[in-house]
């Protein structure tokens, strides 16, 4: 029997805003910097995006993916999600791609989703891309109602087989699961918070400019993959910190420190 290598996702199966799927490549380049690490603290999962590649590179290692959002709800719904779906496309039946819902035709689809939130589970981040205008999300069945809707809906079905598979999964404040492995031998953490005023919107969490210069404070000492964002202008602040204040930058890399005083 031949054995079938697991697929590899190079973008999150469902949909998230923030994940990193941009930057598997250079992901997958910075991961070959640790390649006597044992264990990989994905802080901030999101999608668990980063968490999946690097379990899939690095098989041999221990993957902990931070599920802070319950993604993993959404992945293991994804069935229920499709079924809900498809009556939808049935009931937008021929509006055009793109087009607005009139009321009647938005009732019945509300009338719909409500029963199945009912039932207990409704995925609207997943359902708000097939019936908003992009980049609007709702998370809960009263922001869906108020929001204008469209076709959208994707033809073809999400397939999450496998994604999460090997993952170590537990739903932590990224402060607390970074004390717990701080000082483990061969720990090495993906640090991706969220951006300051940028991606807050669908995330449980408002990031104020204190929070994220707290994460720095998880960056000394510890071996990390930092994700930040020139909308940020962290790296400038630091540099600018560092300079004026004659204090080590805390974002300058291992190989910048040993060579600082030379
Ligand atoms: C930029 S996203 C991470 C995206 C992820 N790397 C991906 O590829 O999908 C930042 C994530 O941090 C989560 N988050 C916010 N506050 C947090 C906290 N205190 N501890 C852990 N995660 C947090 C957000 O909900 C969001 O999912």
């Amino acid at each position: 029997m031949t054995k079938v290598s697991p697929k590899c996702y190079s973008t999150s199966p469902l949909p998230f805003m923030g994940q990193k799927s941009r930057f598997v490549r250079c992901f997958k380049d910075a991961l070959k910097h640790f390649d006597s690490a044992t264990v990989f603290v994905d802080l901030f999962g999101g999608s668990g995006l980063l968490s999946h590649v690097a379990k899939r590179e690095r098989p041999d290692a221990r993957v902990i993916y931070n599920d802070y959002d319950n993604f993993r709800e959404r992945i293991e719904n994804a069935g229920r999600t499709n079924a809900l779906l498809a009556d939808l496309r049935d009931i937008i039946g021929s509006v055009p791609q793109e087009k607005r819902l009139d009321t009647s035709l938005r009732e019945t689809v509300l009338a719909r989703v409500k029963e199945e939130d009912e039932r207990g589970f409704v995925d609207y981040i997943t359902l708000s891309s097939s019936l908003l205008f992009s980049m609007r999300y709702a998370t809960n069945f009263d922001e869906l109602r108020a929001i204008t809707m469209y076709n959208n809906v994707r033809i073809a079905t999400y397939n999450c087989d496998g994604y999460l598979d090997g993952l170590e999964i537990v739903k932590h404040d990224y402060k607390e699961l970074h004390e717990q492995y701080k000082d483990r031998k061969g720990a090495v953490f993906f640090v991706d918070p969220p951006y300051l005023s940028t991606e807050v919107g669908v995330y449980k969490c408002y990031w104020k400019l204190a929070d994220y210069l707290d994460v720095l404070r998880v960056l000394d000492g510890t071996s990390y993959i930092l994700f930040t964002s020139n909308k940020s202008s962290l790296v400038e602040l630091m540099a600018w910190i560092s300079e004026r204040f004659h204090v080590t930058n805390p974002l300058m890399t291992r190989y910048e420190k040993k060579h600082e005083t030379m």
